[in-house]
């Protein structure tokens, strides 16, 4: 399978060889208008990958460059809910790594568990808790790397400080830090589910990335993960979840997060 997505994308993208891996989640594309594109192919056109269904999500992958690095950019990521196996969801990555990256960025809409975090902060996702997803892209044979991949730094410690770094020095803030939990979705949480992800430990709940993660540390690819708060899940104060109000609230945010993701790939090698 690899072999026949590498081929049509080499035939299409030539000589184009990225170097970093994007990922961008609901409502946070617009940093694709900070890429001096170069090659822009549909998913449905892409042998092996799947299609992205949601309305929120362009199903994209943009050949690049970005602060003049070369980037290969998932516009629009695939989910679970959308019925899709976390090996389908996460075939993208395995793509990314063959076409030659050396980094992968991801971002996310997530809401906020941690009472100290505001609607429209970003947060770096510190760790994860996975244990709650119903399959796992790692399931079955293996033959791409560790039978039992390391866990204890799934966040590339030198690229969270880094990105710690550029924050304070280009004054990017609020930044929170955190620990993000996956839910399998479509449905938002109960307030019961809320209460039980923030007693477990979570700052943030979204429906994604750490499968992708969990891939690329297999892969050991490092990884920098970024969740944008886009509501606030505290059980005594939720209010009805709305679409427009969590768009508009990772729009608040984006600028923030592109400033970040652009001046990091500066400083990676
Ligand atoms: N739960 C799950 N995913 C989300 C949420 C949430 O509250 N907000 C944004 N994505």
């Amino acid at each position: 399978m690899l072999t026949e997505t590498l081929s049509h994308l080499h035939s299409l993208t030539r000589s184009f060889r990225p170097e970093v891996g994007i990922i961008l989640g609901t409502g946070l594309a617009g940093l694709v208008a900070d890429i001096d594109v170069e090659y822009e192919i549909a998913y449905e056109d892409i042998p092996h990958f799947v299609h992205s269904t949601v309305e929120s999500h362009k199903g994209k992958l943009i050949f690049g460059r970005l602060a003049g690095k070369p980037v290969v950019c998932m516009q629009g990521r695939f989910h679970y809910y959308e019925g899709y196996s976390m090996k389908e969801i996460t075939y993208p990555v395995r793509v990314m790594q063959a076409l030659g990256i050396r980094n992968l960025l991801i971002s996310n809409a997530a809401g906020g568990l941690n009472p100290a975090f505001s609607e429209a902060d970003i947060m770096l996702i510190t760790d994860h808790i996975s244990l709650f997803l119903p399959d796992n892209p790692l399931f079955g044979k293996n033959t791409s790397g560790d039978r039992f991949p390391d866990m204890s730094e799934p966040y590339c410690p030198d690229l969270l400080e880094k990105a710690r770094r550029i924050i304070r020095e280009q004054g990017i803030g609020p930044v929170q830090e955190g620990v993000y939990v996956p839910v399998p979705g479509p449905q938002l949480e109960t307030r019961a589910e809320y209460r039980l992800l923030r007693q477990l430990g979570a700052d943030a709940v979204g429906m994604s990335t750490v499968p992708e993660v969990i891939v690329a540390v297999q892969l050991k690819i490092p990884v920098l993960a970024v969740s944008v708060i886009t509501d606030m899940c505290i059980p005594e104060t939720l209010k009805k979840a709305e679409l427009q109000h969590i768009l508009a609230n990772a729009a608040t945010a984006e600028p923030r997060m592109t400033l970040l993701f652009r001046e990091l790939i500066k400083t990676l090698d």
